[in-house]
């Protein structure tokens, strides 16, 4: 019998099943990261869908962090009543909710096309094209972004959230920080391992300073830098931080990448049998063993067979799917009442495209095409 619906426990939470909604940027918040009804709904769609673990898309910690013009904020308590708005529909619906929180580093596209602060851990060729220089992060810098993420924390658990996910992933300023192909700092920031992994520790004990002694702090971690023509993070390295931060008290590891380039991006696509399904089974199989907090592995989950051999083998407790529940969010639900084995996305990445404006709106593009058609029929 499979473990896929076996509850887990993640430190006081309990979660009913082994299916997480990884974090998923919706672009439905305004200029300032305040989020909309629409951002509601969305959830109480999720949490209808029997998913055990939702995590939100990802929210800005600060302004020069802020990655998208619409993507959610919490870098102010006036935030709080909207998310608490937020947690009610979803605990009302008897589902559990995690936000997760980020600084977008050398990424933060909005920073970098506005007019205020930019910043990156280094200015190195990992830092994009976006028409100027980012500001090199000082000292002072560095301390406000780790309060930052306290003070975001606090505002998490104020506003009901069951726990808060630290993005630790996709070259984002901690995974900047973690790999030595974006950090080239000579302070006690950049060098050796346990330099470049400082930023990441002092974030969560910032973090555990403001939450509650047992508030679920999660992260989804930049296991590996996947880079084919330079060196960057190594899968050793992401056993040695993985290590370190469940001593920090981390009570749920979410494995992705850190910094990626073409060859990696391809594998991500057009996921259509299942060798090329779980892309990043190999990082989950490497940090297993070195830690003991509950796993979660994500990146390409599209069948049964495949989400239930790694449950059941033990590679990873949950896994996490984000396009799927795009096109098909009571995918689980179905699932659970034996309806399905294999999710209908096919990972076409159609869904984060911008409209005639330019401005970004996630959908799933092959559904509304299989619409018009019908329509049209
Ligand atoms: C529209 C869209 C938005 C995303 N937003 C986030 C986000 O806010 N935070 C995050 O960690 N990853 C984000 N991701 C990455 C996913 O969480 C996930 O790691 C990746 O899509 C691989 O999983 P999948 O194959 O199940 O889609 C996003 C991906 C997509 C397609
Ligand atoms: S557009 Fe639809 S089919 Fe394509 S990746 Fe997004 S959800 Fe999947």
């Amino acid at each position: 019998m499979s473990k896929l619906f076996e509850p887990l426990e993640i430190g006081r939470l309990k979660i009913p099943n082994r299916f997480v909604r990884s974090a998923t940027y919706y672009a439905l918040s305004d200029e300032n990261g305040y989020i909309s009804d629409g951002s509601i709904e969305l959830m109480k769609t999720l949490a209808e869908g029997d998913i055990g673990l939702i995590i939100t898309g990802y929210a800005f910690v600060l302004k020069h962090g802020q990655v998208f013009p619409d993507m959610n904020g919490i870098d102010r308590d006036d935030h709080i009543p909207a998310y608490q708005k937020m947690t009610r529909a979803v605990h009302d619906r008897n589902s559990i909710i995690v936000m997760q929180i980020a600084h977008g580093g050398s990424l933060s596209t909005t920073a970098a096309k506005g007019k205020g602060d930019y910043v990156a851990v280094s200015l190195t060729d990992t830092v994009p094209d976006y028409g100027r220089e980012p500001r090199v992060l000082v000292e002072e810098d560095i301390q406000g972004i780790i309060e930052a993420f306290g003070q975001a924390a606090r505002r998490v658990e104020a506003s009901g959230f069951d726990g808060v996910q630290i993005h630790g992933a996709h070259g984002y300023l901690i995974s900047e920080f973690l790999s030595p192909a974006a950090n080239h700092r000579k302070d006690k920031w950049g060098g050796s391992l346990e330099n470049r992994m400082r930023f990441l520790i002092e974030v969560i004990r910032s973090i555990k300073k403001n939450v509650s002694a047992d508030f679920p702090v999660m992260i989804k971690l930049g296991c590996r830098d996947y880079l084919s023509e330079r060196d960057g993070l190594t899968i050793e390295d992401g056993q040695q931080v993985a290590r370190a931060i469940e001593k920090e008290g981390i009570s749920f590891l979410e494995i992705s990448h850190g910094l990626i380039d073409k060859p990696f991006r391809r594998k991500a696509v057009k996921i259509t049998s299942p060798d090329a399904e779980a892309y990043m089974l190999d990082a989950a199989k490497a940090i297993r063993s070195h830690v003991s907090i509950p796993i979660c592995l994500v990146g390409g989950m599209r069948s049964l067979p495949v989400i239930e051999s790694i449950i059941d083998k033990g590679i990873a407790d949950t896994i996490s799917i984000c396009r799927p529940f795009i096109r098909e969010p009571d995918f689980v639900r179905r699932l659970k009442n034996g309806e399905k084995k294999q999710v209908d996305c096919i990972s076409c990445w159609g869904c984060i495209n911008p409209d005639k404006e330019g401005k970004n709106r996630v959908y799933c593009r092959q559904l509304e095409k299989i619409t018009a058609k019908k329509e049209t029929a």
